[in-house]
């Protein structure tokens, strides 16, 4: 019984997925074509859906049938969304009819339906139980009694409405099967269970309390549809700009794909994944997706970390001097400590393009017209917001793409920006922006962020081949933000890269600790010390290690002895600082125009705006 839909993506007006389609749930409100049980869905339906700058969706839900309703074809035609579930119904004996009993069900930024039957609800529900008083508004119960004697059904009922307090209970929406079901979800989504773990997790309750019945389960929180395939039809599309989740086709296009039964679907704009309903929900580092809300999109083979840190440790550790690149101080703690360092006294960069970004977000905003935003080596994303907030208040922001080589950043940024945005696409990409720029195909205007002076950490060959490389993949209409230190007194840069309290000697330190993690080194942290100094030919700021005492340092995983001598240096970091001619000479060569030079106060650091030359 009953019939639902979701839908994530670009805008598209609510009729243009309920009503308009030749099959839409309109017309399987009378004539389903795929439901396995019952015909008619005339017994009330719902839509609920999500508007920009709102995480809470707005629901709509009437008694009666969809296409009775006066008013919905013009509201329909004209409300535009990102996310939306609608659900037509059937009521089964023991349940209401009214619009609470109508999905989508709602908590916090949630919607829910529930397209099937939990046996025994009707005689579960006539029997004499504590069960909650039903508000005066919602409609008759048209219990039927039920078998007489015990019933193993109505027990599985009993059994599952025991597993939650007398205040869930009391917090049941409406007298029927859905509402149970919703609120041992709702209880799984408060524990922090990611949705489809909620959906799995909740099916397998029923059955563990002996429950039968069909368990078709629809939620979204606007940014991941979750569903189960467990008794109904289920079948999904993926659309050039989003994703539709349905009981049943709605047209005759070939693209529906149909989901097995027993199946738990979880889909965002950047995929679909479907696992069986019995597997433990796995949350393996090659699985795409992963069960988070959190999409990860795992661009670089596994391997590939792995592989390209082995080869930067053979180029890097034999040679004379001995160099690393700076992508391996990026582990979960190397991640912590570079914050760190952007809240201490003498590192000013992060503040002042902060200081720029706040003053200049909203000119930005109207400058780019950007729908997504792509930010290279993201990070935990702190800046980003200033960016996302003007993108969003200008109207157009749709998408953000960061990009970083630190899963656990990633993830913190994600997962901050998926909770402040409603219904903002976020597709974290797990890459080295100079292997994999991330740069989504979707239409549209895209604003590539890449700031903190990042690209100061690349030598002047890297960075020459990394500007063209980007300026390559960009479109009309696409823009650059580019974020630069400047060439300053030495005093304030070398403090910047020394501080006081010792935080970026632990930073720089880190990158032993993470070869003696992933290839079985024995650095010993105390024989080296750190050091940082300007190089006023090539007018950056180098990092060093500087081995205290003469030492021979393993890599178990490669079998390789490196030597140092005492005082030796290894260098592990480059941060170039640059001049406003200079940088729009590199730009230029790449083929990028810089149409705008923004920089702080002070004068310490440099945002700059560039297009297609
Ligand atoms: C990653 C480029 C922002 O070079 O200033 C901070 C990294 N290294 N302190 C920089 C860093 C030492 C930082 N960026």
């Amino acid at each position: 019984m009953c019939r639902h839909l979701a839908y994530l993506g670009d805008p598209v007006s609510i009729g243009s997925l309920v009503l308009d389609p030749p099959h839409s749930l309109a017309e399987q409100a009378w004539r389903p074509r795929r439901q396995v049980h019952g015909t008619m869905n005339v017994e009330g339906f719902g839509i609920g859906w999500y508007a920009d700058g709102d995480p809470i969706p707005a629901r709509y839900r009437r008694e009666g049938p969809i296409w009775a309703d006066e008013s919905l074809p013009d509201i329909a035609r004209v409300t535009r969304t990102r996310a939306l579930v609608a659900a037509v119904r059937s009521a089964s004996a023991g349940t209401e009819s009214g619009a609470a009993a109508a999905a989508p069900y709602a908590e916090g930024k949630w919607l829910f339906s529930h397209n099937g039957k939990l046996m025994g609800w009707a005689a579960a529900a006539g029997a004499e139980m504590a069960w909650p008083a039903v508000p005066d508004d919602a409609a008759t119960c048209q219990a039927d009694a039920g078998p007489a004697g015990p019933d193993p059904d109505a027990a599985a009922v009993r059994r599952l409405a025991e597993q939650l307090s007398a205040a869930e209970l009391l917090q049941l929406r409406s007298h029927c099967d859905t509402a149970l079901i919703w609120a041992l979800v709702v209880k799984r989504l408060r524990a922090g269970e990611p949705p489809a773990q909620a959906l799995s997790g909740t099916v397998a309750d029923v059955r563990a309390a002996g429950g039968t019945g069909r368990l078709n389960l629809l939620l979204t929180d606007g940014s991941v549809i979750a569903a189960t395939a467990a008794g109904d039809s289920l079948c999904y599309r993926e659309v050039p700009a989003g994703v539709v989740v349905a009981s049943e086709p709605y047209d005759d296009e070939q693209d529906w794909q149909e989901v097995p039964q027993e199946s738990v679907l979880e889909a965002t704009t950047a995929g679909v994944a479907v696992r069986p309903l019995s597997s433990p929900i796995a949350i393996g580092r090659e699985e795409m997706p992963a069960m988070t809300t959190v999409q990860i999109d795992r661009r670089l083979p596994e391997r590939f970390f792995e592989a390209s840190l082995r080869a930067d440790v053979l180029a890097g550790l034999k040679a004379t001097p001995k160099s690393l690149p700076p992508k391996w101080f990026y582990d979960e703690r190397g991640s912590e400590l570079f914050d760190k360092i952007t809240r201490l006294d003498e590192y000013y960069p992060t503040r002042a393009e902060r200081s720029i970004l706040a003053e200049r977000a909203a000119e930005i905003a109207r400058l780019t017209g950007a729908d997504t935003l792509v930010e290279l080596g993201a990070g935990t994303a702190d800046k980003t917001t200033l960016l996302l907030d003007a993108l969003r208040d200008h109207g157009t922001l749709a998408e953000y793409v960061p990009v970083d080589v630190s899963e656990s950043a990633l993830v913190t940024g994600a997962e901050r920006m998926l909770a402040r945005y409603a219904g903002l696409t976020v597709q974290a990409v797990l890459s080295d922006f100079t292997e994999h720029l991330g740069l989504p195909e979707s239409g549209g205007r895209r604003l590539v962020a890449f700031l903190g002076s990042t690209i100061g950490n690349l030598l002047p060959a890297e960075r020459a081949g990394f500007l063209a490389g980007l300026r390559n993949r960009l479109r009309e209409g696409d823009s650059l933000l580019l974020g630069t230190d400047l060439v300053k007194d030495p005093a304030v840069l070398v403090a910047a890269y020394d501080d006081a309290a010792g935080v970026t000697a632990d930073f720089n330190k880190n990158m032993l600790s993470v070869l003696n993690a992933e290839l079985g080194g024995n650095f010993d942290l105390d024989q080296f010390e750190h050091a940082a100094l300007w190089n006023p030919d090539a007018e950056w700021i180098e990092m060093r290690l500087r081995s205290t005492a003469d030492q021979v340092v393993e890599l178990a995983a490669m079998s390789l002895t490196i030597p140092f001598a005492a005082g030796e240096e290894m260098r592990t970091e480059i941060s170039a600082k640059v001049r406003r001619a200079g940088i729009a000479a590199e730009l230029a060569a790449a083929g990028l125009a810089m149409r705008h030079w923004w920089t702080d106060e002070r004068g310490r650091f440099g945002l700059s705006l560039s297009v297609l030359a």
